[in-house]
């Protein structure tokens, strides 16, 4: 919520600083969002960790489609971009567990107005296989 909160502010001062006037919708995704992963895998050295895994998330007719490779650093305060760009991931070490969380951002251009998705999953590495439930989606047009 918090790092969706810094983005939004982010975002809507970009979009003052351009001159124009424009609107931030949040809404439910609709149809329902699910993303899936696979080869979820986190791999440290003396408290220096990397992750790494597959996702894939079908396309609808307001959300395009993707799949790609998502590598990088544990940690991290911004999101780090995948293979596909439009697709960024910040993977945290849980608190008070064994678990990793996974925040999953995808963000998109459709005509003039930009859309982001945002979801999250607390996962166990290395995990075969688990899903994200996209919470919100995010528009400016
Ligand atoms: C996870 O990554 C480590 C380090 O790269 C590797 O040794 C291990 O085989 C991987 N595990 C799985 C299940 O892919
Ligand atoms: C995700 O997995 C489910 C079954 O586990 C499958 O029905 C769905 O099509 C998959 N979605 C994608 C984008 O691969
Ligand atoms: C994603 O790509 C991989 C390899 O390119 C492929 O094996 C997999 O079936 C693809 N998944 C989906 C949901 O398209
Ligand atoms: C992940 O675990 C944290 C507590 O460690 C919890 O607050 C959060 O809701 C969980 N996220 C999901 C998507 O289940
Ligand atoms: C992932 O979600 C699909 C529906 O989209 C469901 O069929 C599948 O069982 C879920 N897989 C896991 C590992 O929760």
């Amino acid at each position: 919520m918090q790092l969706t909160t810094i983005l939004t502010t982010a975002l809507l001062s970009s979009v003052s600083l351009a001159g124009t006037f424009k609107t931030l919708s949040k809404s439910k995704p609709s149809p329902a969002l699910t993303w899936n992963v696979t080869n979820f895998n986190t791999s440290c050295t003396s408290g220096d960790c990397t992750y790494n895994f597959h996702i894939a998330g079908q396309g609808t007719p307001n959300t395009p489609g993707f799949n790609t490779t998502c590598t990088g650093a544990t940690g991290k305060e911004d999101y780090q971009p995948c293979g596909n760009e439009q697709i960024s991931a910040i993977v945290d070490p849980a608190k008070s567990s064994s678990r990793w969380n996974v925040e999953v951002q995808h963000t998109w251009v459709k005509g003039e107005a930009q859309f982001w998705a945002v979801g999250s999953s607390n996962a166990t590495a290395p995990a075969k296989r688990f899903n994200i439930t996209v919470d919100e989606q995010y528009g400016v047009a």
